[in-house]
């Protein structure tokens, strides 16, 4: 089997495990829990999907007391239990077409919440967003409670933000909803909720355009700042000749970073990328000096999510207007003067990585550091811009537009995103945390490393009761 097919392995559950610790010493002071959201089953009944379309699976690691505590979960979706009993895929998902041809998904559109993807920590729960809505879960099980409250702001066709973040400057939990124009332009909707999931703002603004895909999002103290990775042509999609994300293209200023302002009905301000290029995640943003600067990582093209894939499902070709291997991800830094209105974006190449972490409490604050995923050596991926299965993390400076630090784990080792979890108040002074996958000996593993010189390897290294393929993304939960 080759190494990178690990990506579609259905995990396996756990409750309580303690982890064996296999090099390293356990890292005093450190206390919390690392965890994880990504697909888990990726089968609806008798049906394979798309790796991005597979039910939610959170897993976390609690590092309390000298030891690790280690539990993994299926997201407890009444969408998984439906599809089982019916024994098929029910809804259309994004990136996987219900079988039976384009006349079995005409009309059917599902851009909910993308797929399996963000895991946070909001109102005593740790949340997952999943293929349709965010779910509630134990902290310390991961067992399902039920459904967030934050899926109430959309419905229907809207699209409901996959990675909601905490925001220092309110203390609120900020997330959007994107709903479709019927006549008009589409409009986006911004929530900030407070600890007990009580509404506390709103902001609604046209975006001025049909067919605006959004991910990430990041608040600064004045403005929300949103990604808009594409348009999607809408009538293609419906017609259901293709998946969903095969519809959405790049054409001129279909990519861009959207500042909405926070208060007042001012107009959104636009940061385009530069032509051809792709965004989906923010590192940061920070507004000083009458600048509002946001750290962004992008592609020299359009992403191609085909080959993820599993065998015998999807195209298998590439996109059409789209490179089968885009360049990046790279840091890219734009900076807009909030008087005259003038924006730059550069965009870095000797900064590589995706999927970013910084310290949470820099949030919407200046930083220099992210930590990212990093590409490493290459196995036997068929393309390598895909972070599910980099084989590294790296720091970045991204002041200085560079990798700071890079640990290449191997061609046949893959490597999570990285999160970062503090220590002291340097900004750097703290550890960062992935789940790595040794093709090799098949084993799953929690490694830590030194924030500041992720090249030195790992001080310590856990290991799995079982793999766990890829996450969307990570999260620390401090304790
Ligand atoms: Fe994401």
């Amino acid at each position: 089997m080759a190494d990178h097919a690990f990506i579609h392995r259905a995990p396996a559950e756990a409750r309580a495990v303690e982890l064996p610790l296999l090099s390293g010493e356990f890292p005093a002071g450190l206390r919390g829990t690392l965890l994880r959201n990504g697909p888990g089953i990726q089968q609806a009944g008798s049906t394979p999907v798309h790796f991005l379309d597979g039910y939610a699976m959170v897993a976390g690691a609690r590092f309390e007391d000298g030891r690790v505590i280690y539990n993994a979960r299926h997201v407890d979706l009444p969408l998984a239990r439906a599809e089982q009993a019916a024994g098929r895929l029910v809804g259309r998902r994004p990136f996987t077409n219900r079988p039976g041809g384009a006349l079995a998904n005409l009309g059917r559109m599902s851009l909910r919440t993308g797929a399996a993807h963000e895991v946070y920590v909001w109102g005593g729960s740790v949340v997952a967003s999943d293929v349709d809505g965010h779910y509630l879960l134990d902290p310390i099980t991961l067992d399902t409670r039920g459904p967030a409250p934050i899926n109430a702001i959309g419905g229907g066709l809207s699209q409901l933000c996959a990675m909601p973040r905490f925001d220092p400057h309110s203390g609120h939990l900020v997330a959007y909803v994107m709903t479709p124009g019927m006549l008009g332009s589409d409009t986006v909707t911004v929530v900030e909720y407070d600890g007990g999931w009580v509404e506390r703002a709103r902001v609604k603004r046209s975006l001025g355009v049909k067919g605006a895909v959004l991910h990430d999002l990041c608040a600064t103290a004045n403005h929300y700042l949103l990604v808009q990775f594409g348009l999607l042509d809408v009538p293609r999609a419906a017609l259901g000749g293709c998946v969903v994300l095969d519809a959405v293209g790049l054409p001129p200023g279909a990519a861009r970073i959207l500042a909405v302002p926070r208060r007042g009905d001012g107009p959104i301000r636009e940061l385009p990328l530069p032509d051809g290029h792709q965004s989906f995640h923010i590192a940061n943003a920070w507004e000083a000096d009458g600048q509002l600067v946001v750290d962004t990582t992008i592609y020299d093209g359009m992403l191609d999510f085909d080959p993820l894939n599993p065998p015998g499902l999807g195209r298998g070709g590439p996109k059409p207007g789209a490179s089968r291997e885009p360049g990046g991800p790279f840091l890219c830094r734009h900076t807009l003067d909030l008087v005259s209105g003038a924006h730059q974006a550069v965009v870095h190449r000797e900064a590589g990585g995706e999927a970013p972490s910084v310290r949470e409490d820099l949030g919407g604050r200046r930083h220099r550091y992210a930590w990212v995923s990093a590409q490493g050596t290459p196995g036997d991926e068929p393309v390598r811009n895909a972070y599910y299965w980099y084989h590294g993390l790296a720091k970045l400076d991204c002041d200085a537009g560079r990798t700071a630090s890079l640990w290449d784990a191997g061609p046949r080792v893959h490597v999570t995103a990285p999160q970062f979890a503090p220590r002291g108040t340097a900004e750097d002074d703290g550890w960062v945390l992935a789940w790595t996958h040794d093709a090799a000996s098949g084993r799953g593993e929690l490694v830590v490393l030194d924030a500041a010189e992720p090249a030195r390897g790992p001080v310590a290294r856990f290991g799995l009761p079982a793999p766990l393929p890829p996450a969307s993304h990570v999260t620390w939960m401090p304790a």
